[in-house]
């Protein structure tokens, strides 16, 4: 499974990637706004960090002027995914600029229909947000469940790409059921290392060496 990380924090971007674990990055407009930063140079320095894809989202929401801030996105670097969302002028643009062989994220996925239709527009990858949904009592692991039985039984390589994740739980669930991607916030990244024996063995092991006295160097 690939792990992006969704977020515009440029420090945390730089740590995670010397992690060796990190496969991409997501933004979207809030992101930016949490960041304080200008989009186009964050964008360029993510860029220069990572790289995977590194999706940046489209402000508008019109047809016509999607295409162009979608071009201009994608002018920034070969790894760039234009984010649009899942609208009929957003899958527009995702089918012109997939026949370009420009990567696109369809974001804001809530349900297997329009997870389809983004396949047959040509997205490279597809954004259900799971904890969106589990907010209003859905269950937004069946529907990464639908959409991967749905893509295996057309061959469609559209990426399943798990987003809006809250807890470590929903990256390997989103796992088992087979999203190919998790965009993941830095802190749960952070808590997959974690668990509590291993902090413990650790402690026992480090102890241990050094009543031996030896050293391996
Ligand atoms: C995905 O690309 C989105 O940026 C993100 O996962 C949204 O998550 P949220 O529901 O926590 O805002």
């Amino acid at each position: 499974m690939k792990f992006f990380v969704d977020t515009g924090d440029l420090d945390e971007i730089a740590k995670l990637n010397e992690t060796g674990m990190l496969d991409g990055v997501t933004t979207n407009p809030s992101l930016i706004k949490k960041s304080g930063k200008e989009f186009i140079p964050l964008i360029k320095d993510i860029c220069g960090i990572v790289r995977g894809p590194v999706s940046a989202e489209v402000a508008a929401t019109d047809y016509e002027t999607m295409i162009k801030e979608g071009r201009k996105l994608a002018d920034i670097a070969s790894n760039i995914a234009v984010k649009v969302p899942l609208t009929p002028a957003g899958l527009r643009v995702c089918k012109e600029l997939s026949d370009d062989d420009v990567m696109v994220n369809v974001t804001l996925c809530f349900s297997a229909n329009q997870a389809l239709l983004a396949a047959k527009a040509g997205a490279t990858f597809i954004s259900p947000f799971i904890g969106r949904l589990d907010d209003i009592g859905l269950d937004g692991m069946e529907l990464i469940g639908d959409i991967a039985q749905i893509y295996d039984n057309y061959g469609y390589d559209t990426q399943i790409l798990a987003a809006s994740i809250r807890h470590c739980a929903h990256v390997y669930m989103s796992a088992k059921v087979g999203a190919d991607v998790a965009t993941i916030p830095p802190k749960i990244i952070w808590q997959l290392f974690q668990h509590p024996l291993t902090d413990k063995g650790l402690d026992a092991f480090v102890a241990d060496w050094a009543a031996t006295g030896q050293s391996i160097l």
